[in-house]
């Protein structure tokens, strides 16, 4: 999950990270007012989980409440890469002398922790690395040890920090990792870091991504979900358990695992190729036990998406073997009734796969076509959503 900048400064702020006092507003007034009361300058800034909001215009400094007003009613409703601006958050304004880039993140690849680190800021961090990658420090951090103040003096000479510059942001590095350790995160991210004209280190924007599978033990972050701009049928799969991927295409894809699953994915991308480039649309995961109220749950999510033309059940039966799969199929298709629309191909393997089909074929349902392998399955569900 990504969080807001405002939501990521009020969690630099509870770790000690220096942060500017900024005041979220949903409209103009509510800006002016927000200005007021921080006094002086004012940096109007969008909310929205993309970056680039500067260029976009959606970062607006004010000298007065008046101003902080006008650059609200400019930046509120602005589509920034398709993100619609409802909230902006009013900061107090920066005397900037410098600007640097500072991140740690997870580095999957390499199974370890990864801080990347540039002297350099006020640049597009995705161009310093392709234009001057001498420019962006990366430094392995063992989870083991994390980012203690030697380490992080270790990335700012990396870094190139001067040395007097060096024991200043170290310790703002060490307070970020907490931040990324304390909180579950996979990414904490501070572009730009600025150093300013009275000599401090603050951090003036955030990007936060927290590690949803660490929710068990993370109460207060359900708190930081956007469930207004949530995805309805995401929202409906999270309600029961179902791993759900919106993606772009007209397959509708309900399997087992994510392995069967994402392997289901490039067969069908594979087919679609033959009947007018037609794509998955999504990605259900409905995992081990797939038991009939679980199948119409997953079904009705992806009969939900407009998008989707067809729809491929690909399920290996295991410990739910596939005649309780078939029965899930059968009593899903009773449950939606008039609901079931699209066209079903289902291929079943495994456990009791033979009953399995039996149930299927003499349910005989008039949307359901039963595949005897994973590609004739693709192949039909891709034909079927081309037509
Ligand atoms: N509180 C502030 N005071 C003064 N200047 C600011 C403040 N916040 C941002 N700025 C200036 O605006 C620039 C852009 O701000 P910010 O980094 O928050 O947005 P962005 O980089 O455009 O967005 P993103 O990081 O999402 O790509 C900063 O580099 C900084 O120069
Ligand atoms: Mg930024």
């Amino acid at each position: 999950m990504d969080l807001f900048e405002y939501q990521a400064r009020d969690m630099f702020e509870k770790h000690g990270v220096p942060v500017l006092a900024g005041i979220v507003a949903d409209t103009p007034e509510e800006a002016r007012a927000a200005a007021e009361q921080l006094g002086g300058v004012t940096v109007v800034k969008a909310q929205v989980k993309t970056g680039g909001r500067g260029k976009a215009g959606g970062v607006k400094v004010a000298k007065t409440p008046e101003d902080a007003q006008a650059a609200a009613e400019a930046i509120l409703g602005l589509d920034i890469k398709g993100h619609v601006v409802k909230r902006v958050m009013v900061a107090a304004g920066a005397d900037i002398k410098e600007e640097y880039y500072f991140s740690v993140l997870l580095d999957r690849a390499n199974r370890s922790y990864l801080a990347l680190c540039s002297y350099e800021g006020g640049m597009e961090i995705e161009q310093l690395a392709e234009e001057r990658p001498e420019a962006l420090a990366r430094v392995e951090v063992d989870p083991g040890r994390g980012i203690d103040l030697d380490k992080a003096r270790e990335i700012a000479v990396e870094a190139k920090f001067p040395t007097e510059l060096v024991e200043k942001v170290a310790p703002v590095f060490v307070k970020l990792y907490e931040v990324y350790v304390q909180e579950d995160a996979t990414l904490v991210e501070v572009n730009p870091l600025v150093l300013t004209g009275a000599g401090d280190i603050v951090a003036l924007d955030g990007k936060v991504s927290l590690d949803e599978n660490a929710a068990f033990r993370q109460p207060d972050h359900e708190a930081l979900e956007d469930k207004a701009s949530a995805d309805p049928l995401e929202a409906k799969a999270k309600q029961h358990d179902l791993n759900y991927v919106k993606l772009d295409g007209e397959v509708g894809i309900i399997g087992n695992g994510a392995g069967l699953v994402m392997s289901t994915l490039d067969v069908v991308a594979y087919a679609g190729e033959r009947h007018g480039g037609v794509k998955p649309a999504n990605f259900l995961d409905i995992g081990g036990g797939a038991s009939a109220e679980v199948m119409a749950a997953g079904l009705d999510v992806i009969l939900g998406d407009e998008q989707v033309k067809s729809v491929f059940v690909n399920v290996f039966g295991g410990i739910t073997a596939c005649d309780a799969v078939a029965n899930g199929i059968v009593k899903a298709l009773e449950i939606l009734g008039d609901a079931a629309t699209k066209p079903l191909v289902v291929r079943l393997d495994g456990n009791n796969v033979e009953e399995g089909r039996r149930i299927l074929a003499e349910a005989n349902h008039p949307l359901v076509t039963i595949a005897s392998s994973m590609d004739e399955g693709a192949d039909k569900a891709a034909e079927l959503a081309a037509k």
